[in-house]
Formats: C-alpha cells, structure tokens, sequence
C-alpha cells in the first residue's frame, strides 16, 4: 500500500523511500519523515510539537507545517498567502477530512472562519521513487478572495542546518552551469519573473549534507512542472529547520478566486536517494521517459540548416542541403526559420504562418515530397508565441499582444509577445498551425521562443491583471495541447533561443529539449552535464556543427552522440573525406541510440570540475550493453593520467571493453581504474559488451 494512514498520520512510501507527517497536538500538519523506507508502520516518528521559545517565537515558528500560511507568531516563508474580502490577510487553516484514492492521498483543510476551502494533494509515484503534491483553493463564500502566494510545496528535510543547496545558472548561449553552495540560516532565492523558464535558473534543487558526490550520500531532489514564472525559496530557520518551497512565482502574481471557483497550482515533484547526485538523476530520468507522454520510438537523426544559411531558406537550398543529409544517413530534415510569408530576416514575418511565396512559390509540398522520396521526415519551424510589428498579424491586431496602455512596447528581437492568455489569440494560432500541419506532411516541430517578457499587461481584461503570468502559460499549454492531440504523429522540440523553456510542465508536450544556441563541443560537454541533472538524453537535442570548429569532426559526434544526434553544419562545405566519417559515425550512433537515449546514464568525470577532463557512460535497462564516451579538452602538458571506473554493470555477469584486454566480470570493471590515453581535443567511445560463461 503505498499509502498508510496510522494514529500519527499518514506514511507514504514508494518502493525505497518513505515520506510521513500527521496533525500535532496543536492540530497543525508537521512534516514528520523523508528518507529511506523503513520496515515497519511504527519506525516512522511521531508528529513533532514543539514548544515556545520566548515570547517572540511560539510553537508555529518551530513547526515544520506541510502547508504553512500566514498566522500567528510565525515569519518563515509561509506557503499561502490570501486577502479576503474584508481586508484579513491571515489565513488559519484546520483539518478537515482525508480521502485515499490508489496512490492519492487528499488532505482537507477549512478556514476556521472564512470560506476557504484548501485540498493538499499527494500523489505517490512508487515504481518511481516520487512523489508529487500541488494543492487546490476552493472559494466557497459568495466574495472573491485574492491570492497573493500559493507555492505547490514545502519539502521539509531532517532537521539540522548543515545541508548544501545544488542548482543551475546560466544565461542565453551557456545554460545549465551547477553552482553548490552551503545553505546557512536565512532565504535563497532562485526563480524566474519572465514569464518562461527561463536560462537562468533551473526549476531544480538537490539538497545533500554538504558531501555527497556522483555515487554516494543522501540527496533529496525536486522540481516543478510548469513552464512560466517559478520560484525556489530555500529556507534554513532559525531553529535548524530547512525546507525547501517551490511553486508559482508570487512577484507581481495574484489571483482572483470569485466564489465558487478553484484554483490549482502545478506540481512539484520530488524524491530521495542514498546513492549521490548520479542516482538522483537516473531517477527523474526514469520518471520522464516513462511517465510523461513521449513517443515510445527512438529519435531520429536529424538535419537542421539554421547554422549554415540562417534566414536564406528556399526549395532549391534546401533541396541540395537534404540530398547530401540524405547520404549521411541522416533520417529527418528540418527547415528553421526563415520560411513564412514576410520574413527575410528578424525583422518581420513573425504572426503570417504560411509559406512565403517569394521562397516557395508552391508552398511547401515539392520540398516535403523531395525530402520524402529521399527518404526523410520532414520537419518545420514555428514560433508561435510571437509577432513582428511587421506582420499582417500584428497590423490587423496591434491590441493583441502584452502591453500597457500608456507605455512603449519593448521589442526583443524586434519582436512583441502575443498574449497567450487570450482566448481569441489561443484560437487563431490553433487555426493557423493546424491548417499548416493539416496540408503538409510535417512530422517534426521546432516551437521557439526568442525573448521574454516585458511590460506585462493585459489591458482589456476585466479581472486581476497580475494572472496574466499563468494564465499565459495555460494558454500556451492550450495551443500546444491542442495540436499535439489533432497531429499525434508529430514529434514537438521546445526551443527558446536554446534551453530557455527546459522544464517538466513543457516535456508533457515536448518530446525534446533544444539545450543551448551554443553548439561549440567543449562548451556543449559542460552544458549537457548540466542538462543530464534534470533530463534524460532521449530529449536532448545535440547538432554537431562548425562552431568551435578548431575541433576534430570525431570530437563533435562524440559530443552529440550524447545525446539525441542532429547535425548543423554547412554540409556543402564538408569534402568527401569529412561525409564518409559522418556516414561512419552516424552508423554507429543509429546502433547505440537504443543504449544512450532508454539507457542508464552514469557521469563518470565531470567536464564541469575545470579539469580538462570528460567521461559520461550509458548501460542498456537489461545491463547487456554500455558505451563510454571519454573526452580530453585543453590541458597543457604534462597532463595527469585519465582513469574512469565503469558504473551500472551487473557485477557478476562477464563484459568486454573495446581497447582492453580480456572478458571481466561487471564488478571487475567497476573497480578497475581504466586509464585512457587522450591528448588535447581528443575524445574516445568505448563499447562494453556482456559476453557469455
Ligand atoms: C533560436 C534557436 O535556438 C535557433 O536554433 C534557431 O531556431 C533560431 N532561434 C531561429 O530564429
């Protein structure tokens, strides 16, 4: 049963872990228990209640509550913040029921006086080792209530005040970059106010006990499901209590709840390992591939020109750029930017999704049909969200993108942002994408956005202003959603100037994530590492390109062999000598894809340490095969020798390693260190095969 109710509460456990907290004396709900699952109902602790400490501390500011809000002698970050119609902006919730459902758990609460109905949800995910919360805000009086704040959860670890906080930084062209920086008493803020994900932050966090490292330690890990403006506020109490919050961003948010409505927020989602960050990883990793809705299949090798011609894309360019694609054994071709009525260059189009008739004079079906007799898929280029002021769209409908009423309207880009929270913009874009998707042949797409938010107004709507932050997002959902149930042979790439829209909430529509513009090889070994904290490599989408060009062509298949492979280079410049080693390592990707994209990844060196250093491996779910890749960037020499130990071999069963001697059991392996000769920009892959007796 993965949950159980018992006189202190409730214990919910998945198949290692175990999470418990129950209602204290005071009739609060205290977090009680977050580790390993232990064997019996009553090994989990009782719900703690603490005492006062002095007159300016009670008991609520000792409490690890599961759902704090604003009340009584208390300033930790509380969950919930309201106004009610009167002016009160305390809340005081109380319990009310439980309901269990399989692997749900319902937890309601009532106002003690106004008519505020909360609902804690907790949803068990127990093959994977996760569980979700989000809550529900019921307005059951006949006044609205306004939400000031209502974060999906407060994840409350062990007491004590030693932890360290792992997350990403980053920026456009070098996204993902891990900080790991002690937690001391006070609020670490991490979050996004523009209106997407954002590059600068992740919606992510790994808290251990300040050393655990790849393979080792207690971690407990989350993140959040949603694609617009998030917040992460981790908390170290003045009592030693830490707790990590994690929702919907409350910068400029509030919410109308008019009577009778409910409002829910995303969820967060979060586990717990004893075996360090690696094993963090392959836990998400596992709960995307097989719990967020992707195509079963594997993906395709693609070709993408945006590097090599940028907005110069016709039917004969891109006719010539798909045969030589076709030769490699490149298996779906993908037309960017630049294709649709008006746009020559950033500076208009954006809004008019039709051909261009300048460029393809009969639409896009002779180049469809042409990539297809070559054998490919087709794929398109969309920015939905956008428009330029010039566009037909936007001429026809300036009042349609976010604005203010008296201010200027900041371009990025020379672009605005339609507002997606409206219905009539949600409605014409599902027109206009449909009929594109409806009259061709079109099995990828690549949804972009290149700028985020400013002045963010919404000024013909009559309800609160500030929900704009989510109710944009859910229309994007909307569209997005839409589509994707009318075309479901269509594989979806979120894209936003690189890794600017990489969450949980878009990789229920998207299958894949493009991580960064930056395509260089020894930037993209940083940045993939990164990525791999939250995503499994079937999402991430890797071009071997001319960027960092100095690098060997070996080197930057290794590199995108890491991941999904794609190629972006400007194949009529590559000789023959150049496309015969892309046919060979495209070949070689399209037998071991199986292996990276549903295996097990294992960092085994970090290319984030500065060392100069890089090894990732990947074993196959039935521990039968594995690849290593091993990378050197710049080390002046004398170099230190490279050694890596293997990782997630069956230990008993016997393995070959391309380039060592011998058949060694799967433990051997994994205790030898294996020195790997690499001189400067040199990479190797090694296969690793189990061998019988
Ligand atoms: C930004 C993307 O990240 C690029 O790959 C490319 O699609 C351009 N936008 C096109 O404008």
């Amino acid at each position: 049963m993965p949950i159980q109710p018992n006189p202190d509460g409730w214990v919910l456990e998945t198949e290692h872990t175990a999470y418990a907290f129950g209602l204290n004396a005071a009739g609060l709900l205290a977090h009680r228990y977050w580790g390993v699952r232990l064997p019996y109902i009553d090994d989990y602790p009782p719900t703690p209640a603490p005492p006062n400490w002095a007159s300016f501390n009670n008991a609520a500011q000792l409490t690890p509550e599961e759902y704090p809000g604003v009340n009584d002698i208390k300033y930790i970050e509380p969950c919930l913040k309201v106004a009610f119609a009167d002016g009160t902006r305390d809340t005081v919730l109380r319990f009310d029921s439980s309901e269990i459902d399989g692997e749900n758990l319902l937890i309601h609460l009532q106002d003690t006086h106004y008519p505020l109905h909360l609902t804690l949800h907790y949803r068990v995910h127990p093959e994977h080792d996760l569980i979700e919360r989000f809550p529900t805000l019921t307005n059951t009086g006949d006044q609205p209530i306004t939400i000031e704040r209502a974060f999906s959860a407060q994840w409350h670890l062990p007491i004590g005040d030693r932890y360290r906080l792992s997350h990403m930084t980053g920026r456009w062209f070098d996204e993902f970059n891990i900080q790991r920086e002690p937690l001391v008493q006070g609020v670490k803020v991490l979050e996004s106010r523009r209106i997407t994900t954002s590059h600068h932050h992740s919606p992510w966090f790994a808290v251990d006990r300040g050393h655990a490292d790849e393979d080792s330690g207690e971690v407990w890990f989350g993140t959040l499901i949603w694609s617009g403006n998030w917040k992460i506020a981790a908390e170290v109490t003045d009592f030693a209590s830490t707790r990590i919050n994690i929702g919907l961003n409350d910068w400029d948010f509030a919410w109308r709840l008019n009577p009778g409505e409910s409002f829910t927020t995303p969820a967060s989602l979060a586990g717990y390992v004893l075996e360090g960050f690696g094993a963090a990883s392959r836990t998400l990793h596992n709960y995307v591939r097989e719990r967020l809705p992707h195509r079963d299949g594997l993906h395709k090798v693609l070709y993408n020109s945006w590097e090599a011609t940028f907005f110069d894309v016709d039917a004969d360019s891109q006719a010539q750029f798909a045969e030589i694609a076709a030769g490699l054994g490149v298996e779906l071709f993908v037309m960017d930017d630049g294709w649709f009525h008006g746009r020559a260059n950033d500076q208009a189009g954006l809004g008019d999704w039709w051909p261009d008739a300048k460029k393809f004079p009969n639409g896009l079906t002779p180049l469809i049909q042409r990539v297809n007799d070559l054998g490919m898929d087709f794929g398109l280029w969309v920015e939905p969200e956008m428009v330029n002021p010039n566009s037909d769209l936007y001429r026809q409908h300036p009042d349609w993108v976010i604005h203010f009423e008296n201010r200027q309207r900041t371009e990025g880009r020379n672009q605005l942002i339609l507002n997606l929270a409206r219905a009539d913009v949600q409605d014409y874009l599902i027109a206009h994408l449909d009929t594109l998707l409806s009259q061709n042949n079109i099995t990828f797409i690549k949804w972009d956005m290149n700028r985020n938010v400013s002045e963010a107004g919404w000024p013909s709507y009559e309800g609160e202003q500030r929900e704009i932050w989510v109710r944009y997002v859910e229309g994007v959902y909307r569209v997005w959603g839409t589509l994707a149930q009318r075309h479901p042979n269509v594989i979806w790439q979120s894209c936003s100037g690189g890794g600017g829209r990489a969450d949980y909430g878009i990789l229920r529509l998207a299958d894949q994530i493009w991580v960064s513009d930056n395509t260089g090889g020894t930037a993209r070994l940083r940045i993939q590492e990164g990525f791999s904290q939250l995503f499994p490599a079937n999402t991430m989408e890797a071009w071997v390109t001319d960027m960092e060009k100095h690098l060997s062509l070996t080197f930057r298949f290794h590199v995108s062999m890491c991941g999904s492979l794609g190629i972006g280079a400007n194949l009529t410049h590559w000789n023959e000598q150049e496309r015969e080693e892309a046919r060979r390592w495209i070949t070689v990707y399209k037998a071991i894809r199986p292996i990276i994209q549903q295996g097990d990844q294992y960092r085994l060196h970090s290319a984030q340490g500065g060392e100069g250093y890089a090894a990732v491996q990947y074993v196959s779910k039935d521990q039968r095969e594995s690849v290593l890749f091993a990378f050197r960037t710049h080390i002046p020499d004398p170099a230190p020798p490279f050694t890596v130990r293997l990782r997630g071999l069956s230990p008993q069963a016997r393995y070959t390693v391309e380039g060592f001697d011998g058949a060694r059991s799967g433990l051997a392996w994994m205790h030898i260190d294996l020195l790997l000769p690499l001189g400067n920009f040199d990479s190797t892959i090694r296969r690793i095969r189990q061998v019988e007796g």
